[in-house]
């Protein structure tokens, strides 16, 4: 078993574990008053979606996007939610059936060998990817499956810059959930995934959220649709 596969048993077991109670205790992640909800919106407000489309909420876990990727795309729209952890998913249908939801699909898979059906209008990752190994790699399969003007966006937790090592990785070891924190802090993903995204997106936006403890990354494929964060602490650059 190479080290990718045991982070990745890890990680599932983990999620096995919390999948039951995770929309109660992921209110308090990574803390308590954290600006979850709002992070979410803004996210969802990057995607510059519209009634009808069609989007891939990536490692969705127990659906907390839903309602409001729904309120958005309506009910002529789709939503395909996919995550690596059953336990988690079997939640999301929960959420799906009692909202009554027609237009949700759910799908096991891991994101590195997600096929990406081709043509989507946007794709959503939100407190996910910097968990996957390969997250360079499905950005860009991501990108590539994008319809013109599609969108991509990516929020999630980083550490911030000009942080001491040593406070960083306590903080971080105290609220993310599986082993390999040392191994996270130091690898840096959210770099990567800023780098995929820069370059696999014909407009790029990289935001600083919550004293840069979390990033909103995004990005389309061909024409730029506006993002307003609507964070004072939001700083945004654009490249591509
Ligand atoms: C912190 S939860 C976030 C869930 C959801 N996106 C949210 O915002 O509440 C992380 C989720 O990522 C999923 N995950 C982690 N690695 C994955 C991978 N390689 N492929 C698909 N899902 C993955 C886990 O199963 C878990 O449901």
């Amino acid at each position: 078993m190479t080290q990718v596969d045991r982070t990745r048993e890890h990680l599932i077991e983990t999620y096995r574990k919390k999948a039951k109670h995770y929309d109660v205790t992921s209110r308090l992640y990574p803390a308590p008053g954290y600006p979850q909800r709002t992070q979410r919106l803004q996210a969802v407000r990057a995607l510059g979606l519209r009634p009808g489309d069609t989007v891939i909420d990536m490692a969705c876990g127990t659906g907390l996007n839903f309602p409001l990727l729904e309120k958005v795309v309506g009910p002529g729209g789709r939503i395909v939610g996919v995550d690596l952890t059953d336990a988690m998913l079997a939640r999301a249908q929960d959420r799906i059936e009692t909202n009554g939801w027609s237009n949700i699909s759910l799908v096991q898979a891991d994101a590195a060998g997600f096929d990406f059906p081709p043509g989507v209008d946007a794709i959503l990752s939100t407190y996910a990817m910097t968990q996957v190994p390969e997250c360079a790699e499905v950005v860009a399969h991501g990108a590539k499956a994008l319809s013109g003007g599609g969108r991509w966006a990516v929020l999630d937790l980083k550490v911030p810059d000009n942080t001491p090592g040593w406070i960083a990785q306590l903080g971080t070891a105290i609220v993310r959930p599986f082993a390999s924190i040392d191994e996270w802090t130091m690898r840096r993903p959210w770099d990567a995934i800023r780098v995929a995204m820069q370059e696999e997106l014909a407009d790029f936006s990289w935001t600083e959220l919550f004293f840069g403890t979390a990033f909103l990354a995004a990005g389309s494929r061909g024409r730029s649709v506006s993002m307003d964060t609507d964070s004072p602490s939001a700083s945004a650059e654009v490249g591509g």
